[in-house]
């Protein structure tokens, strides 16, 4: 939905902005094609080598783009680094790139059979190698039951655990899906035909820390925006981003924690509106053309007036005494 987020970004020409996903640059090129001719973008990555892609990509941009490799989760560091101290706009494209899908050295394919990697920045020590064969059969069923189906991803942590006490270490990202497709009942595979495929997402998500990287990235973004005018885009890919991003933003909306038939006590604010209220799916025309985009969703958000700091810093007290974990 390229075209959408750089409408719904509402790009100035001498705009700052920052793609914190910035992949091989797709997105971050038509940021800085309708922010010219001084439009500045920071351009964020945790994966070196798509980091690399972008840099080339983007070259003809020359001083206009910065590049870090960096989490997102680390943008203060990223900005206080760059200088600046707020951004008009922020683009999440969450999950992986297809680059890095279909380069089997990175074991993010069931294709896949050099290594069970899956580390979007290989500087990291966790792998899906010892996510696989390390964790314990509670620890793993913790993480497959990312998919939404308990009882099956009960049985897939029971046949793994049972495979490598049998046979040894599972070393490949194939030989890990064929287990996987093994194990589920053919009745049971669904639309996506070979269950695979959502399992190794949920080891993806463990192996990148991917939901508390989502959770923190949505709040440093909502910080660092310009107040009554930031825009904050998020593309989502998978069942639970598109959950989380839709609640984190809603509580960041309304963050008021007190029972609603009492006037407020807490004093939290609002620290920003959802320009669209449902997220936007692509258009039928958008999946024929490019039939991967079906599962997107594209969310946006505005800051509000409120004083940022003292607003953010409220809404996080108040959650950490209601209990939240933050
Ligand atoms: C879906 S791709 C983005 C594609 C990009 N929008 C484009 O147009 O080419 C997601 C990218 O985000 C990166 N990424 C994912 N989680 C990240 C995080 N927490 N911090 C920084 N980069 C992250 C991945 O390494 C990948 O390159």
């Amino acid at each position: 939905m390229p075209e959408q987020v750089v409408a719904y970004l509402d790009i100035q020409p001498a705009g700052t902005y920052v793609d914190m996903t910035v992949g091989s640059g797709g997105h971050a090129r038509l940021i800085l094609q309708a922010s010219a001719p001084t439009g500045q973008l920071i351009a964020i990555d945790r994966d070196a080598q798509a980091l690399e892609m972008a840099r080339q990509q983007l070259a003809e941009f020359g001083q206009r783009v910065k590049f870090f490799q960096r989490r997102f989760s680390e943008l203060p560091d990223v900005l206080a680094e760059a200088g600046v101290e707020q951004v008009n706009g922020i683009l999440i494209d969450t999950g992986i790139s297809m680059d890095q899908m279909l380069d089997l050295e990175r074991g993010f394919s069931s294709r896949s059979r050099s290594s069970l990697d899956m580390r979007m920045d290989r500087r990291q020590k966790l792998t899906a190698y010892d996510v696989v064969n390390r964790y314990s059969q509670q620890q793993l069923y913790r993480v497959l039951r990312l998919t939404g189906r308990e009882r099956e991803a009960r049985k897939v942590a029971s046949r793994i655990v049972s495979f490598r006490e049998g046979s040894g270490p599972i070393r490949t990202t194939a030989q890990l899906g064929e287990l996987i497709a093994a194990t589920v009942a053919k009745r049971d595979w669904g639309k996506h035909r070979n269950p695979a495929a959502r399992y190794l997402m949920a080891i993806r998500v463990e192996v990148n820390d991917e939901i508390d990287e989502l959770r923190r990235g949505l709040q440093v973004a909502v910080e660092a925006l310009q107040p009554a005018q930031g825009r904050l885009v998020v593309l989502t890919w998978a069942g639970h981003e598109h959950g989380l991003v839709r609640r984190e933003l809603r509580r960041l909306q309304h963050p008021c924690t007190c029972p609603p038939a009492l006037p407020c006590r807490c004093g939290k604010q609002p620290l920003i509106e959802l320009v669209v209220d449902k997220p936007l799916s692509p258009s039928e025309a958008e999946v024929r053309r490019n039939p991967s985009s079906h599962s997107c969703r594209l969310h946006v958000a505005q800051a509000l007036g409120t004083t940022k700091q003292s607003g953010y810093k409220q809404a996080i007290e108040g959650d950490r005494q209601m209990g939240y974990d933050i």
